[in-house]
C-alpha cells in the first residue's frame, strides 16, 4: 500500500484568500484577539486592508495582538473587556467607534474552558465557562446588533464554535454546552437579523495547537502525544486556513450565506465508528483518581 500522506499541507501564513484589499475601509472586532486564533483570525482580515479592534480582559494579550496588527501595517485599536458585562462590551464598542466608526465586522472568537470531569465541576466553574463563551457571545451579538439596526447599517458577525456543540464533550460539559448555545444562538440571530442586512455565521475550528493555548489546555492535549496521525487529515489545522475561512464568510463572496456553520478540520469530527477504542473514563483520560465527593 502506498503511504499516506493526508490533505496536503496549505499554502504558507502571509498568503491571503481573497484578493488584495477586500476589506479596505472595513473595521473588523474581534474578542480575543490579542492570542492564537482570534490573533490568527484578526491576521487575516488585516492583511487584506481591514481596521482592527482587539478586545479582550488581560493587557498582556490586548498589547500582543496590538503589536501583531502594526507589524502587518493594519490599523489597530485595543478596547479592555469583560465580554460577560454588558456594560463593559458597550464601552468596548464605543471605543471602536471613535476609532474607527462602527464595527462592520463581529467575530466572537473569546471563549472560556478548562478541561474537568462533571462530577468534580464547582457550580462556579461551570457558571463561568458558560457566562463567558455563551453569555459573552450574546452580549457582543446584541450590542452589534442593536447599533447597527439603529443606524440603519448592515454587518456581518462569525460566532466561533466546537464541533462538540453537536457531538457532546466529555471532559468539558461546561464549554461543550456553551458551544451547543453558540450554535443555535447562531442560526436564530441569522433568521432575526437578515431583514436589517446582518449576517450571523459560525466558524468550528478543529484541533489548531497553538502556543498561547492554557496550560490546562496545553497538558489535557499533551497525552495524546502525536496529534497529526489521530486526525483523518494526518495533520492538525494551521492557523492561517481558520482566517481564511474567516474572512470568506465575512466578505462580499459570502453575502447569501446566512446561519450557516463552517467547520474547518479536516473531518475529524466525524471519525465515530461503531467499534471505537476500548472506553477509557474520563477520570483515567485526566489521570485522575476515583472521585471523591470531599474533595
Ligand atoms: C476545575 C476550575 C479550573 C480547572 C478554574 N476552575 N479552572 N475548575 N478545573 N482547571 C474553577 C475555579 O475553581 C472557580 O470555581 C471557577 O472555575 C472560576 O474560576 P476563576 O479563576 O475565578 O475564573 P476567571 O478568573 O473568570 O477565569 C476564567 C477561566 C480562565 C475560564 C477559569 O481559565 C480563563 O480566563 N480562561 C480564558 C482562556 C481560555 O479559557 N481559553 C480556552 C479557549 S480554548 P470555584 O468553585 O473555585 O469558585 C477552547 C477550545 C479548546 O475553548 C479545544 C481544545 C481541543
Ligand atoms: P485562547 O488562546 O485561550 O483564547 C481565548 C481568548 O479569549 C483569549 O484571548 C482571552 O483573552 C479571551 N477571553 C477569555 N475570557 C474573556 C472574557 N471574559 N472577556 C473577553 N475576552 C476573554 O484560545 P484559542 O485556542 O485561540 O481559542 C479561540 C476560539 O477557538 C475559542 O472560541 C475556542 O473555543 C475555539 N476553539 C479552539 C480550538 C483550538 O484547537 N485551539 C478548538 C476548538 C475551538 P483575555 O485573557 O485577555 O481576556
Amino acid at each position: 500500500m502506498a503511504d499516506l500522506s493526508g490533505l496536503p499541507h496549505p499554502p504558507p501564513a502571509g498568503e491571503t484568500a481573497l484578493k488584495p484589499g477586500t476589506f479596505d475601509g472595513v473595521c473588523v472586532f474581534v474578542t480575543g484577539a490579542g492570542t492564537g486564533l482570534g490573533k490568527a483570525i484578526a491576521s487575516e482580515f488585516a492583511r487584506l486592508g481591514a481596521s482592527i479592534v482587539i478586545a479582550s480582559r488581560k493587557a498582556e494579550h490586548l498589547e500582543a495582538g496590538e503589536l501583531a496588527m502594526k507589524e502587518l501595517g493594519a490599523p489597530v485599536a485595543t478596547a479592555p473587556c469583560d465580554i460577560r458585562d454588558a456594560d463593559s462590551v458597550a464601552a468596548a464598542f464605543d471605543a471602536a467607534e471613535s476609532a474607527f466608526g462602527l464595527p462592520d465586522v463581529l467575530v466572537n472568537n473569546a471563549a472560556a474552558n478548562f478541561p474537568v470531569p462533571a462530577e468534580d465541576m464547582s457550580p462556579n466553574a461551570w457558571r463561568t465557562v458558560v457566562d463567558i463563551t455563551l453569555n459573552g457571545t450574546f452580549l457582543c451579538c446584541r450590542e452589534f446588533g442593536r447599533r447597527h439596526l439603529s443606524a440603519g447599517t448592515p454587518g456581518s458577525i462569525i460566532n466561533v464554535g466546537a464541533s462538540y456543540a453537536w457531538t457532546g464533550g466529555p471532559g468539558f460539559a461546561h464549554s461543550a454546552a456553551a458551544k451547543a448555545g453558540v450554535k443555535n444562538l447562531t442560526e436564530t440571530l441569522a433568521v432575526e437579523w437578515a431583514p436589517y442586512g446582518i449576517q450571523v455565521n459560525g466558524l468550528v475550528p478543529g484541533l489548531f495547537p497553538h502556543e498561547d493555548m492554557t496550560a490546562d489546555i496545553q497538558g489535557n492535549l499533551g497525552r495524546t502525544h502525536d496529534k497529526d496521525v489521530c486526525q483523518p487529515a494526518l495533520r492538525v489545522g494551521q492557523r492561517q486556513e481558520l482566517g481564511w475561512a474567516a474572512t470568506f464568510l465575512a466578505s462580499p463572496y459570502a453575502r447569501f450565506i446566512n446561519g450557516h456553520t463552517l467547520v474547518v478540520d479536516g473531518a475529524n469530527w466525524q471519525r465515530r465508528t461503531l467499534t471505537n477504542p476500548p472506553v477509557v473514563s474520563v477520570r483515567n483520560q485526566m489521570g485522575k483518581g476515583p472521585f471523591d465527593a470531599g474533595g
